[in-house]
């Protein structure tokens, strides 16, 4: 029962919101990168031009992952700093550093996990249509390939794309992330469709040009549902929720079964394919095979969930939260439930290993008069969800858990106001402070969750 010895005890970050150095090293433009910086677009005019320097401060910031005994680590590469049109010149300076970066890491003894895009759209590719270009899968697949040719000799692990329902859903849809855009439905389908096409040819071109056997992987999100009891009933209840689709078709992102079934089954699912009707694509046999290329692991990030029970209908409803329920400093609510129930379900229905890939919360946290920063919210939030994590992996083949954020970062349109991090970083001096929950978060790693 609980974690197997190999378990993989990681955290997470990505490109845009730690790195910095926006401008430097012949880096490309990203959409981002000109989002962020038009006034009204993110709270307080904040932007990730400097974020946590960690493009200067990176041996810094491993030397702090090997201290909180990080098995791993999850970042992800900036296209536009690699390939600064998207496509065609390669830039040696920005291979540089992730070859510094990955070096830097091998040598602490903590093992990368890539993530190919993190909603980093090189601006030169959004210009020609991006996602809503076909030829994305291939713009994609040539980024992948350059990943595979220089970081695969040290890197076997990578993941695709992270959280297509937010890229294109806030991105496009509800235009609260950049580009900042709300287009009709059909386009928004349209994009969806490339972007899972990309996400298949990356995988070809992964294992192509890969220099050793690679563990290829996908990174969706999505609330997740429990049920509010263990009764049969609740529990079909809170599985068939999550993977139908969403009530509102302006907020179509967000399900599970239409970004994860044709990846892992090959095909749409039926719901979907009905409702959406008016709005998709042409979806071709040869579309499917692509997007559908086989991977290795499922990640999820996983943050929370809706409690879900059968209505005396005979149909699902969800459960109402009663007052003062508990919520994260982003009013997220607390559902430690989500990391069974979640990881449960997709395991039963994708039966693929699975990693979560992210997984955490923001805190109001301070550095006190002590110099220290206490945080027993976050200590108290992981122990439950970790707890969850270890009653599903005494049952299902879960390899591994990334915490959401090994730092505090650019936290998108939200900017720099909410902390998600292990390690509190104090922007004026870029000083980091480690939170108790680093220290908690050692202990847990160094027994294996044992006291979980
Ligand atoms: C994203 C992260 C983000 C985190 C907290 C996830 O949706 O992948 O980039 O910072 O959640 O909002």
């Amino acid at each position: 029962m609980g974690f197997s010895d190999d378990f993989v005890w990681g955290a997470a970050t990505s490109a845009y919101q730690i790195e910095g150095a926006a401008k430097e090293d012949e880096k490309g433009a990203h959409i981002w990168d000109v989002y962020a910086k038009e006034p009204g677009h993110i709270y307080g005019g904040h932007h990730g031009e400097t974020a946590c320097d960690h493009y200067h401060r990176f041996r810094g910031d491993v030397g702090i992952m090997k201290e909180i005994g990080l098995r791993a680590y999850r970042f992800s590469v900036d296209w536009s700093r690699v390939l600064p049109e998207g496509t065609g010149r390669v830039n040696e300076k920005g291979i540089a550093f992730y070859d510094a970066l990955i070096d830097e890491l091998l040598e602490a003894g903590i093992e990368p996990y890539m993530t190919l895009f993190h909603w980093e759209l090189p601006y030169e590719l959004y210009k020609r249509g991006g996602w809503m270009n076909p030829r994305i899968a291939e713009w994609f697949g040539e980024y992948a390939k350059l990943a595979a040719q220089r970081f695969s000799d040290r890197v076997s692990h990578f993941f695709t794309l992270n959280e297509p329902q937010c890229f294109v859903g806030l991105g496009f849809l509800t235009g609260e992330h950049a580009p900042g855009l709300k287009m009709p439905l059909r386009d928004t389908f349209e994009m969806a469709h490339n972007a899972l096409r990309a996400h298949g040819r990356a995988v070809q071109m992964l294992r192509q040009y890969a220099k050793q056997p690679l563990t290829i992987g996908y990174a969706p999100t999505c609330g997740m549902c429990y049920p509010e009891t263990e009764k049969p009933e609740d529990i079909k209840a809170a599985r068939q929720t999550l993977f139908s689709m969403n009530p509102e078709d302006r907020n179509w992102t967000w399900n599970v079964a239409w970004w994860s079934d044709p990846v892992l089954l090959g095909h749409y699912p039926k719901e979907g394919l009905k409702r959406y009707e008016p709005y998709l694509p042409r979806i071709t046999d040869a579309d499917m095979k692509l997007i559908a290329e086989p991977i290795d692991v499922y990640g999820q990030n996983i943050y929370n969930g809706r409690c879900i029970r059968m209505g005396a209908d005979g149909r699902p409803e969800e459960a109402r939260r009663g007052e003062g329920f508990p919520k994260t400093a982003s009013s997220w609510p607390v559902t430690p439930e989500a990391l069974y129930w979640g990881p449960k379900f997709l395991y039963e229905r994708y039966q693929k290993p699975m990693y979560i890939t992210e997984n955490g919360l923001s805190c109001h946290d301070v550095i006190s008069l002590d110099g220290r920063v206490h945080d027993p919210n976050r200590i108290d939030f992981l122990a439950r969800y970790l707890g969850q994590l270890k009653r599903a992996a005494g049952e299902i083949d879960i390899r591994g858990y990334f915490q959401w954020s090994l730092m505090d970062n650019f936290e998108w349109a939200k900017g720099y106001s909410e902390r998600f991090g292990l390690v509190y970083v104090d922007y004026p001096t870029q000083k980091r402070i480690l939170k108790d929950s680093a220290y908690w978060y050692r202990g847990v790693i160094q027994n294996n969750g044992a006291g979980l």
